[in-house]
């Protein structure tokens, strides 16, 4: 696993079960409901991240027919997950069924999570297994619902769950219930086969509901308790509309915890980041900046305004844009400062480099105080190859070159302004590969001369 549990490692052992055989025909979409992403992650990325941050040892993912592409998403965030088929749709209780396999190898605590439900705490996921081992054998987790339509309702007693009643089996008074079912559910280890294999189909829509183990729990005398969330946590994602308000809320998350981990971001809520951008401290970000996913930030770092980062590192002290782009790969050194319409990729520029204006700087090596001149550009593609452009330490290079790759301009060398540099440039040589200027005194004014006198004839 690549994420770190939240709590010491319990000594409850943890399965968890990651439904995601659903259909998502409301996203309208090619591409499978959660393998759509919110914050640079997939959906079912995210639910695999918080079931293993609340500490699940062993993960199940419960898939559709054919769907290679969400389990191999899945494997891809934690490559020991065991990926189960749902041949049929036939609802949660049969979707869990489905890792029977997994099941059987047991497990202190098993959780149930949804691959659509992407804000759940990993800490809620600690209180449904502290609440198992509290001696309840189901944990339903629970929200009071503005709108309660659509959501089974919790059937109460006290602090004991009896039933749950999904909206459609519902009657008149029970459906004025407003504590719902989140959907997620721990169940003890030691009786979850024998509570799931009693679930039966008789209900409206001739499913097998996973609710049910809570009826089925009471009538084996077994204890079903709540965990009360706010609503924002279960949200799920049916449709582009949920699936914006889920970013919308995991944005203004991931904002308050950098701003809390010393991030000074001034107007929060135009910047975006992703669920992994690392910040060190003192770190100032100016509005409208965006982080795809994989940018880490040093120490000390201003972001200036309308930048877009993208898996790059940005060593302490530096100073990004505005307006610049930094692409996969690129490495920008200690101090180092990019400057405004200046885009960065698979390159590395060293400690106090200076890309101040208008360049494009791929498959290359900056050395370290190099200084870059506006309208620099590495022509480092030729339609087929990519070829790496090597800029010396103290080297400098005058403005509008194109340094046509593979090529290296040794350390201190200069290049004259306008330069298209071809051949390798020596240790502080200069080069120039431009026409030589000719002046030819008074030629425009006979040219002027000579045009007005054309046009009045
Ligand atoms: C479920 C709950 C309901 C709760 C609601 C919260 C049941 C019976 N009902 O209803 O009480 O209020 O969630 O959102 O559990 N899935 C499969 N295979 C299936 C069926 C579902 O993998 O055969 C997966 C879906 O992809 C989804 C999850 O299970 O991730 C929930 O299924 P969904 O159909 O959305 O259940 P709801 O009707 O919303
Ligand atoms: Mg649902």
């Amino acid at each position: 696993m690549t994420e770190q549990a939240i709590s010491r490692a319990p000594s409850r052992s943890c399965l968890a079960v990651v439904l995601a055989a659903g259909e998502g025909t409301r996203m309208k979409s090619d591409i499978p409901k959660v393998l759509h992403r919110v914050a640079g992650r997939t959906l079912v990325g995210h639910a695999l991240s918080n079931v293993a941050r609340a500490g699940a040892d062993r993960i199940a993912v419960v898939v559709g027919p054919d769907r290679d592409d969400v389990a191999g998403e899945a494997r891809s965030v934690f490559p020991g997950v065991d990926i189960f088929v749902q041949a049929e749709r036939r609802g949660t209780a049969h979707a869990v069924l489905s890792a029977r396999p997994a099941l059987d190898a047991g497990g202190d605590d098993i959780i149930v999570a949804f691959a659509d439900t992407p804000l759940v705490n990993p800490e809620t996921f600690v209180k449904l297994r502290g609440a198992l081992d509290g001696g309840a054998a189901v944990v339903v987790l629970a929200f009071e619902a503005q709108d309660p339509t659509g959501y089974g309702r919790l059937l109460m007693e006290g602090d004991a769950v009896t039933d749950i009643r999904e909206h459609r089996d519902a009657t008149e008074d029970e459906r004025r219930i407003t504590l719902c079912n989140g959907g997620i559910m721990a169940l003890r280890g030691d009786v979850a086969l024998r509570l799931l294999e009693r679930v039966g189909n008789e209900n409206a829509k001739g499913e097998y509901y996973l609710t049910d183990v809570v009826a089925i729990a009471r009538g084996m005398q077994l204890a079903a308790t709540v965990v009360i969330v706010p609503e924002d946590e279960v949200h799920g994602v049916n449709d582009r509309a949920q699936l914006a308000q889920a970013e919308q809320m995991m944005q203004a998350r991931l904002r308050h915890s950098a701003m809390l981990a010393g991030t000074t971001l001034i107007a929060p809520e135009t910047i975006f980041l992703s669920h992994d951008t690392a910040f060190g401290r003192d770190v100032v970000v100016e509005p409208h900046v965006v982080f795809g996913p994989a940018v880490r930030v040093g120490d000390g770092v201003v972001i200036h305004s309308f930048s877009h980062l993208e898996g790059a590192t940005v060593a302490g002290g530096a100073a990004i844009g505005p307006y610049a782009r930094l692409r996969p790969g690129a490495n920008v050194g200690e101090k180092a400062k990019v400057g405004n319409f200046v885009e960065i990729k698979n390159a590395d520029l060293g400690p106090g480099a200076k890309v101040n204006h208008l360049t494009y700087i791929g498959d290359a090596t900056v050395g370290a105080s190099a200084n870059v001149g506006a309208g620099t550009v590495t022509c480092n593609y030729d339609g087929f190859g990519k070829y790496r452009t090597v800029i010396g330490e103290g080297a400098f290079i005058g403005s509008n070159s194109s340094l046509v790759a593979p090529v290296t301009i040794g350390k201190g060398g200069f290049t004259g302004s306008g330069s298209v540099i071809t051949e390798d440039v020596p240790d502080d040589a200069l080069a120039v590969g431009r026409a030589r200027q000719v002046v030819k005194e008074g030629w425009a004014r006979t040219f002027r001369e000579k045009a007005s006198a054309a046009r009045k004839k």
